[in-house]
């Protein structure tokens, strides 16, 4: 073999072809099947976006109906899956649980037809794990926190659903608009941690939960889509010690201690914007009012803000308004992750599908740094 050249963590290393998605940053544009992530989160809604994701073109109006119709359809979860969610430990993390359920829900398949991982079986059963992602995240909440079970609305579309179960009542048409953007903006990204982690596990022809769980595993992680929680706590942190008077210094703090102010920095964009980060950047405001101490939250982000660009030259990615933006619709902190992952599987099945038609497994090599020759 050749000797191959080492990039710790895999920095600049391209992984694999695909026609998912690809961050044009000369551009400054997140590519989605040919078009620019950004626009579509201005026109289309989340739907439209998952379909184009899943099945490579933005649907037609048939298409988009027989597509929500579907994701309606499957919203409910089986009877099990309730009495599995009254098992959990009560401490766990939500995001514990998804992947947990999703590997039950694996379970509740046939193992044979599991095995099949065709385009179409891989489609099929990845839209119905979408539709059935909303229901099983705000219930894995509700029975972490002993709090009733909330069932699908099939008259409500798939963002207003989802975020009804989160709340628990019925969100109002603005509210619904920008967490339906926020889950258009976190749909897709190219070939992050938890997406590499699913295309590697579907490298080996295990199947799309494993893939899926896989994922969930990763993003959960503070350095991918936890940052979201992390960002949430830090804005709540500051405003208990002396609001956004006092954030300057707090991060300024935090810096000089060696920490990382959670959703800053990325390792494709790293000195840029995140062009999601822009988008979503500008709904913030219009927010601020829905809680007593959103105008102070506002502030204190816009100040970590300016601080970090000055002392790092960073910039905010994703995870920095999401993290505001749900907060200020009354989501509860640990649910953020969970939402992202909820968003994110349909780039996740596209993913497994493409993995699947175009097979080859990971398998790559090290630079050994231990002894040899020892005798036991
Ligand atoms: N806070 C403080 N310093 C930072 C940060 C940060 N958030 N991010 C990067 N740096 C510094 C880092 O200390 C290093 O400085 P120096 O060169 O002086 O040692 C320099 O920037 C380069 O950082 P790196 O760790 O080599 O870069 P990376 O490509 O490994 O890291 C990252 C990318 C996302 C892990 C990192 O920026 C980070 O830890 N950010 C905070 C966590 C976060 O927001 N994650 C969400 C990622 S994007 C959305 C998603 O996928 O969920």
């Amino acid at each position: 073999m050749a000797q191959a050249s080492y990039s710790p963590g895999l920095e600049g290393v391209i992984a694999t072809t695909t026609s998912i998605s690809y961050l044009d940053t000369e551009h400054e544009q997140i590519v989605l099947r040919g078009y620019d992530l950004i626009e579509l989160a201005r026109t289309k809604r989340y739907t439209e976006v998952a379909y184009l994701t899943l099945y490579g073109h933005l649907p037609s109006a048939a298409e988009l109906a027989g597509f929500e119709g579907q994701l309606r359809e499957h919203a409910e979860l089986p009877g099990e899956v309730y009495r599995l969610l009254d098992l959990l430990p009560r401490r766990m993390h939500v995001m514990d649980a998804q992947r947990t359920v999703l590997s039950f829900l694996a379970g509740l398949e046939d193992p044979e037809s599991l095995k099949d991982t065709s385009v179409e079986a891989n489609l099929r059963r990845g839209v119905r794990v979408l539709a059935q992602m909303p229901a099983v995240t705000a219930n894995a909440y509700r029975a972490l926190r002993g709090l009733p079970r909330v069932r699908p609305d099939p008259s409500l579309g798939f963002s207003e659903g989802f975020l009804y179960m989160l709340l628990g009542s019925r969100p109002d048409p603005d509210a619904v608009r920008v967490f339906d953007l926020t889950l258009v903006c976190y749909i897709e990204h190219e070939m992050p941690n938890s997406t590499f982690a699913a295309r590697v596990i579907a490298s080996t022809l295990s199947d799309l939960y494993g893939a899926v769980v896989g994922a969930a595993a990763s993003l959960k992680g503070p350095l991918h889509g936890g940052a979201n929680e992390a960002v949430a706590h830090m804005l709540l942190d500051i405003l208990r010690h002396g609001g956004a008077d006092a954030a300057e210094a707090y991060v300024v703090e935090r810096l000089r201690r060696g920490e990382r102010i959670m959703g800053f920095g990325h390792r494709v964009y790293m000195r840029r914007y995140d062009p999601r980060a822009l988008l979503m950047r500008e709904f913030v405001p219009q927010l601020a009012a829905r809680r007593p101490e959103g105008e102070e939250l506002v502030r204190i982000h816009q100040t970590v803000e300016r601080v970090m660009h000055r002392e790092k030259g960073l910039y905010p990615n994703a995870d920095y308004p999401a993290g505001l933006i749900y907060y200020l619709l009354g989501i509860p902190i640990e649910l953020y992750t969970p939402i992202f992952l909820v968003s994110r599987t349909a780039g996740l099945v596209a993913h497994v599908v493409e993995q699947h038609a175009h097979n080859r497994l990971f398998r790559p090599r090290v630079l050994y740094e231990g002894p040899r020759g020892l005798r036991p």
